[in-house]
């Protein structure tokens, strides 16, 4: 098991990517491209950066992503990638949904990593995890476009069903992923939903 960590850590390193969550959207994105050429991603909970500086890459200069978290989160600006704007502060906030607009009114994918800061009360984190990922559907339903692409992550448990039911709701298909590079013993599954009211 251990090796296989050491195995994502290593390649992030080598990759330039500041965490190994970056695979748990690179193995998404080539088994069902989420993320299009030139499209407009907003990144919640995006510290250290990986998957924001993954989705530069993915959507290309035509493209953009704009990223927030609690905390200062930098990086970015390469040649072939899409600009990054990083935005500090708490997606809880109405006032960060303004800060969010004044870069781009609409975006084609929605994607969230937030995780609240465990406190080994598995029952309490759950329950975090899953405000919080309601809170990104809540933010998605405000930002995407038809046929826009949400994925989530939320700790398996109590009312995990309902959340994705609620996905199913407003999405063409709604499914439950749990990439290869999320440890096994780890609660976490991403709830995918592509094609927003559609
Ligand atoms: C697992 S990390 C994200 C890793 C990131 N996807 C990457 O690949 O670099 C989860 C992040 O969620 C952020 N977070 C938790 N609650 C948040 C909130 N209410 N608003 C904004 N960010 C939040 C945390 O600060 C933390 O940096």
């Amino acid at each position: 098991m251990k090796e296989v960590q050491d195995f994502y850590f290593k390649k992030a390193k080598k990759e330039g990517y500041p965490a190994r969550s970056v695979y748990k959207l690179e193995e998404a994105q080539q088994k069902y491209r989420l993320l299009k050429k030139g499209g407009r991603v907003l990144d919640l909970g995006c510290h250290p950066g990986s998957w924001s500086l993954y989705a530069a890459k993915t959507v290309g200069t035509q493209g953009l992503v704009v990223s927030l978290d609690l905390q200062p989160t930098k990086g970015g600006g390469k040649k072939g990638m899409a600009p990054i704007h990083w935005l500090h502060g708490d997606i809880t906030d109405e006032e960060m949904l303004a800060r969010v607009r004044a870069f781009a009114p609409a975006f084609d994918a929605v994607v969230s990593d937030m995780a609240p800061r465990t406190t080994g009360n598995k029952w309490a984190d759950q329950q975090q995890s899953l405000a919080l990922a309601r809170r990104s559907l809540a933010v998605a339903e405000q930002f995407l476009v038809a046929g826009g692409v949400f994925y989530c992550k939320v700790f398996q448990g109590e009312d995990v069903d309902a959340f994705v039911a609620e996905v199913r709701a407003r999405f063409q298909t709604a499914r439950v992923v749990k990439p290869k590079s999320s440890r096994p013993e780890s609660r976490e599954v991403f709830v995918l939903g592509m094609g927003y009211g559609v």
